[in-house]
């Protein structure tokens, strides 16, 4: 990787009013007129939302259970995260152009910036939603270990940055609420970090059901238990260790860092977790959508 491009890497750039990584959206016509196929499967998020743990959760399910089919590959490869750019190295999209169907594609775009292929091709859409406090912290730690992403500074500084929404990707209530609102007009699965938290075998069967997959009860008991945090942790085709400590730092903290609902009450002061309660207040009036911040 070049100088410049180690300093593209770090820059957040307003994109059509989205704080967004330069890289990505350096040359976004892919991205735009990104060619979907009517069996895709896309699976979106904001970041640190449980991305990599349905990631893996589809392709077993995908693989009908078959634990060394899931040991092929890394799960970026095995779920391309569609819009990423890296220098160097093949785009999410040309990843993508040379999958075999069906796909399974990551994103985490927010929904106005979707491309309009995976509606009109009518493709399964699954949206994973985490709570805010505990996306933050997560995010606060992802920041300390990816090359990518700007410095976080320390924790209160990155705090007030989430809140205002200038991290990458925006903020988190224009996200989560524009995949709702979508939900009413298009057939999404919305899932909930919490609830696959409290109980996994109940939320894949739901997965099961949209994708209107049938695995037997011993498979998906095999899914539940090969995609708990314990087990993904250790699976290297999972836990992004084939990335090099100079791309994503994992010796201070893990990627698979700790895998909970409610860990936020471990690093919000009482201040903190106060203003923040009245922003949320302020910005979800009005919604539907509903979350948990322990369970
Ligand atoms: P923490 O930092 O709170 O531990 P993403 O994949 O969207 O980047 O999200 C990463 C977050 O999901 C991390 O949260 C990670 O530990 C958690 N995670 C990954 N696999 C998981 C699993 N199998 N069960 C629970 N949490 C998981």
């Amino acid at each position: 990787i070049k100088d410049e491009d180690i300093e593209m890497l770090h820059s957040v750039v307003s994109f059509r009013g989205v704080p967004m990584a330069k890289m990505n959206v350096e040359n976004w016509e892919p991205v735009e007129y990104f060619q979907a196929r009517h069996d895709d499967v896309v699976l979106a998020t904001y970041p640190k939302a449980g991305t990599t743990w349905v990631s893996e959760i589809l392709d077993m399910i995908y693989n009908g259970g078959d634990l060394e089919k899931c040991q092929r590959d890394t799960i970026y490869n095995r779920v391309p995260y569609m819009e990423i750019r890296i220098p160097g190295m093949p785009s999410g999209v040309d990843q993508l152009e040379l999958l075999a169907s069906p796909r399974l594609i990551k994103t985490h775009l927010p929904i106005q910036l979707m491309p309009e292929s995976f509606w009109e091709k009518k493709c399964k859409v699954i949206y994973v939603a985490r709570n805010a406090k505990d996306v933050a912290v997560s995010y606060f730690f992802f920041h300390q270990m990816v090359k990518a992403l700007p410095d976080p500074g320390p924790w209160d500084k990155f705090l007030a940055d989430y809140m205002n929404g200038t991290v990458s990707y925006g903020s988190w209530y224009d996200h989560v609420k524009g995949w709702w609102e979508k939900r009413k007009q298009y057939g999404i699965l919305y899932l909930f970090y919490e609830d696959l938290k409290e109980d996994p075998k109940r939320e894949i069967k739901k997965i099961l059901h949209y994708l209107e997959k049938e695995l037997s009860d011993e498979v998906l008991e095999k899914i539940v238990h090969h995609t708990s945090f314990q087990v993904m942790s250790k699976n290297d085709m999972a836990n992004y260790k084939t990335i090099p400590n100079d791309i994503l730092n994992q010796t201070n903290t893990a990627f698979m860092r700790k895998g909970e609902a409610g860990d936020w009450k471990n690093h919000f002061t009482v201040a903190q977790n106060e203003a923040f309660d009245n922003q949320y207040q302020e910005q979800m009036l009005g919604t539907s959508l509903h979350f948990r911040t322990a369970i």
